[in-house]
């Protein structure tokens, strides 16, 4: 039998590295949930709804569909019959997906779908709230953190190996306020579960959390 996996944790820690890594090795589902917060995001951008304009959000949160296939082990998001992989990862999608993961409809829609994922297969899943709301009885639970100059580097030299310019104290201030904001938002906020297991990960390699975690895991 396999085990459900929650890997909770501020932005940049390495949640998804590790848990792409961890689904790999154990032949598990990687569920990253962030992306799906983000397909959310795009829609209302899309629609040209501003980050504080709540009613709008839920107004029009459900004309989005949200959906998730995999390809050779690679998670596609579909919004609205459109595969959106290329067009969620940028600062501005992610800033947007922070103030619209508060709204209490988008968050109940994609409780749900992610609650329907991890009932089919063992999952790893990498988020804000999975250990706290999403996977209560997940058999490992693990609060990922990192320095948050550490997750500032680490965020920088991604983009700069992708070629883009940027900013390291940018970086840096876009990761505290994220943070920030997904720490004090009222529903679901990112805490720490009480049976989590803390790993920093400042000092870690990614194959040593990987090994962590996997060592965690009883089957
Ligand atoms: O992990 P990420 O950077 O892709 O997530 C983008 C935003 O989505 C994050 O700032 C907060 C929100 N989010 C959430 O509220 N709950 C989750 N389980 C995952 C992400």
């Amino acid at each position: 039998m396999g085990c459900n996996i929650a890997i909770d944790g501020p932005a940049g820690a390495g949640k998804s590295t590790i848990a792409k890594l961890i689904a790999k090795k154990k032949g598990y589902i990687y569920v990253d949930t962030g992306a799906m917060y983000r397909a959310m995001a795009l829609y209302f951008t899309e629609l040209g709804i501003g980050a504080d304009e709540q009613d709008k959000i839920s107004a029009a949160a459900p004309g989005a569909d949200v959906t998730i296939t995999y390809e050779n082990g690679e998670q596609i998001v579909w919004l609205n019959g459109k595969n959106v992989n290329g067009l969620i990862r940028t600062e501005a999608v992610g800033k947007m997906a922070s103030s619209s993961s508060a709204n209490k409809d988008v968050r109940k829609k994609l409780v749900e779908l992610q609650q329907q994922l991890a009932k089919k297969e063992s999952v790893v899943m990498d988020g804000r709230d999975i250990g706290t709301c999403v996977l209560p009885d997940a058999d490992v639970k693990v609060y990922l953190t990192a320095d948050s100059h550490v997750r500032a580097v680490r965020r920088y030299e991604e983009l700069r190996a992708k070629g883009q310019e940027c900013d390291l104290d940018v970086i840096e201030k876009d990761i505290i306020e994220r943070d920030y904001q997904d720490m004090h938002r009222a529903l679901s906020p990112l805490r720490q579960a009480e049976d989590a297991v803390l790993i920093d990960s400042s000092d870690m390699s990614i194959e040593q959390v990987a090994d962590a975690v996997i060592g965690m895991c009883k089957s």
